[in-house]
């Protein structure tokens, strides 16, 4: 009888100690990714032995289900690659790398199966090789920060397929090329070799693609309404500023160091913004640059 009651006893501590919040799976690989960057001390907090929603730093379970919603490492001592397991956190609405030491490599296409993904910033690092194409399966995605990287090649068509993007910032990394005709696509083809940014029917409102090597003809880029930033300095941007850009009427715009050439169209924001939004152009003129001759 007292052999039971004391077995009953460490059974009810047994169960006391491991009725944790956090989710097994979810826990395995986490404590995966740990191990894949070599027990960093900026991960200390990640213990096998203890709760991962209650005493984890770095992560957040979702306060019904338990799982991991969000992953946010910032700010510290990290080497090594982005692990591919960041793919198998199925419930992810953020996730983000930022401002760690040594970061380098690929994005991995893992973080494509995140389809649950509303955030994903991967700035301030040092990763090297494409945007991938496959960031495209991500549709509920609203904010892409992929800034101060050393990512190359050109910016993939298929991003124009996220239906939710709001904030796209690929600031200062080597993208090349044109941006993609088919961002805007979907309010119709567009004859010719138009390259666009967003269609009308897109709800983006800003986009930092300033100090990349990107190299586009703006004349024929068709803004959204919706537009309240456009920062594309340090490309070679050409062609002019298209007349449908005074009708956006939140807009802050910089488009300072490219090739553009023409009058700045008169009318909506245009004339609001410091000269140093357009300055050194190849031939921009008009107010607030000189007059043209
Ligand atoms: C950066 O990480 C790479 C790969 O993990 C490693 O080989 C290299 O020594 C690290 N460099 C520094 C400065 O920590
Ligand atoms: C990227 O690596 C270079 C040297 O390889 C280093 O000087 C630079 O600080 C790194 N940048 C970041 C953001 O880690
Ligand atoms: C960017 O591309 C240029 C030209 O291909 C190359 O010289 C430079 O090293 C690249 N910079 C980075 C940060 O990758
Ligand atoms: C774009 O919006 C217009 C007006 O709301 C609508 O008629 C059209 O079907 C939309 N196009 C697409 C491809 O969603
Ligand atoms: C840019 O596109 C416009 C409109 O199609 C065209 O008139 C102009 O010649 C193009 N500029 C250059 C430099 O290709
Ligand atoms: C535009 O960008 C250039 C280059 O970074 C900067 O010098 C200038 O102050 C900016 N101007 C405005 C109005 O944002």
């Amino acid at each position: 009888m007292k052999a039971l009651f004391i077995s009953l006893l460490a059974l009810n501590l047994l169960s006391l100690s491991f009725s944790e919040l956090c989710n097994p799976h979810d826990k395995q690989v986490l404590l995966q990714i740990k191990k894949h960057f070599g027990d960093p001390y900026l991960l200390a907090s990640w213990l096998s032995d203890t709760d991962c929603c209650t005493s984890w730093n770095q992560v957040e379970c979702d306060a019904t289900t338990n799982r991991i919603v969000s992953l946010r490492i910032f700010s510290g001592d990290l080497s090594g690659e982005i692990p591919a397991e960041v793919g198998d956190l199925p419930y992810l609405e953020t996730l983000e790398f930022h401002k760690l030491t040594n970061i380098t490599g690929p994005i991995t296409p893992s973080i494509s199966n995140l389809i649950h993904l509303i955030s994903l910033r991967l700035s301030n690092l040092n990763l090297t090789g494409p945007v991938p194409d496959s960031l495209s399966k991500l549709k509920n995605l609203r904010v892409l920060t992929l800034s101060f990287n050393s990512l190359s090649g050109s910016i993939p068509s298929s991003l124009a397929l996220m239906p939710e993007i709001d904030i796209l910032e690929l600031d200062r990394n080597n993208l090349t090329g044109p941006i993609p005709e088919s961002f805007g696509n979907f309010a119709g083809r567009v004859p010719g070799d138009a390259s666009m940014l967003f269609g009308p029917n897109k709800t983006s409102g800003s986009v930092d693609l300033s100090r990349n090597l990107l190299e586009f003809n703006l004349s024929k880029v068709v803004f959204p309404n919706t537009l309240t930033y456009l920062d594309v300095n340090h490309n070679k941007i050409f062609g002019s500023i298209p007349t449908q850009m005074t009708q956006l009427n939140h807009l802050s715009l910089n488009v300072s160091y490219n090739r553009l050439c023409g009058q700045i169209p008169q009318g909506g924001q245009l004339q609001t913004f410091d000269y140093t939004a357009y300055f050194h152009n190849r031939c921009l003129c008009g107010a607030p640059l000189a007059s043209c001759k």
